[in-house]
């Protein structure tokens, strides 16, 4: 297993954001997670990537438990990527700034190979490299997403957690940056947390899905067994709720 969750509990003051939610990812696959807004699928990435600490239970990245004091090493291994990328890439930077940043605090190479593996973390992304002289308000809203993940890819966490990473972009714009994901989930082995309410981005680029309802997981199925035949009650409620689109054939309708 990539990533495996034990009754964790997060509450913010009285209220109960995640309820004894348990959940695994299994290495190299990419685990979607889908639910209606407020039912607590931020604070679950939150949690995992430690930017909050649980009330309750316990997080094992592979067979390590991640504790409320997460080494340097542990922070690296789980990265997050977010609806908005301009919240983490500062504005005064020039991208080869943004891409060296974490390569020189993480010693993930020495200093005369950083430009080297700045090109080639644009490469990955499909960015020319001479963006690297460029300012991130020179780029579109996918570009700037692709850097927020070269950035984030720049340190090779084994985990990445996408929180709702293209519900920002034109639908065009989102396919292209979908269509990134799976090729890097690929050629870098890694491990896919990704969050949306989109249940097309979803049966796009999920092995698993997981449903979330008021901080509980309501179902995890593989993708084929949910578009077709979902579990649970509430899951066929979200399939249904899809709009403008027939009753027939759900997984053709959402492709
Ligand atoms: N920092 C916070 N303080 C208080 N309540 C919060 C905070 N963050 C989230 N919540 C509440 O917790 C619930 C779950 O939020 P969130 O995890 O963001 O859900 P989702 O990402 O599924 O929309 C919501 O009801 C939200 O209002
Ligand atoms: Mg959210």
């Amino acid at each position: 297993m990539a990533l495996q969750v034990h009754n964790l509990t997060v509450r913010y003051g009285g209220f109960t954001a995640l309820d004894k939610l348990s959940l695994n990812l299994e290495q190299h696959t990419t685990l979607g997670l889908v639910g209606e807004s407020g039912s607590g699928k931020s604070t679950l990435a939150r949690v995992i990537a430690g930017l909050i600490a649980p009330d309750e239970g316990k997080i094992l990245l592979g067979s390590q438990e991640l504790r409320k004091k997460r080494s340097l090493y542990q922070h690296k291994q789980i990265q997050m990527i977010f609806q908005n990328p301009d919240a983490s890439l500062n504005p005064k930077h020039s991208i080869r700034q943004i891409l060296s940043e974490a390569l020189l605090f993480h010693n993930i190479v020495s200093r005369s190979q950083v430009e080297k593996r700045c090109q080639e973390l644009l490469a990955l992304v499909q960015l020319e490299a001479r963006s690297l002289d460029k300012y991130p308000h020179e780029f579109s809203g996918g570009q700037r997403q692709r850097i927020a993940i070269a950035r984030s890819l720049s340190v090779e966490p084994s985990l990445l957690i996408a929180d709702e990473p293209t519900s920002a972009l034109d639908v065009s714009v989102q396919r292209s940056v979908l269509e990134l994901f799976n090729t890097l989930k690929a050629e870098l082995h890694l491990s896919l947390l990704f969050i949306s309410h989109d249940l097309g981005v979803i049966h796009a680029i999920s092995d698993t899905v997981a449903v979330m309802r008021q901080g509980k997981l309501v179902e995890k199925s593989s993708k084929d067994q949910f578009f077709i035949r979902p579990e649970h009650e509430y899951s066929r409620e979200l399939l249904s709720a899809v709009p403008k689109m027939p009753k027939t054939s759900t997984t053709r309708r959402l492709l």
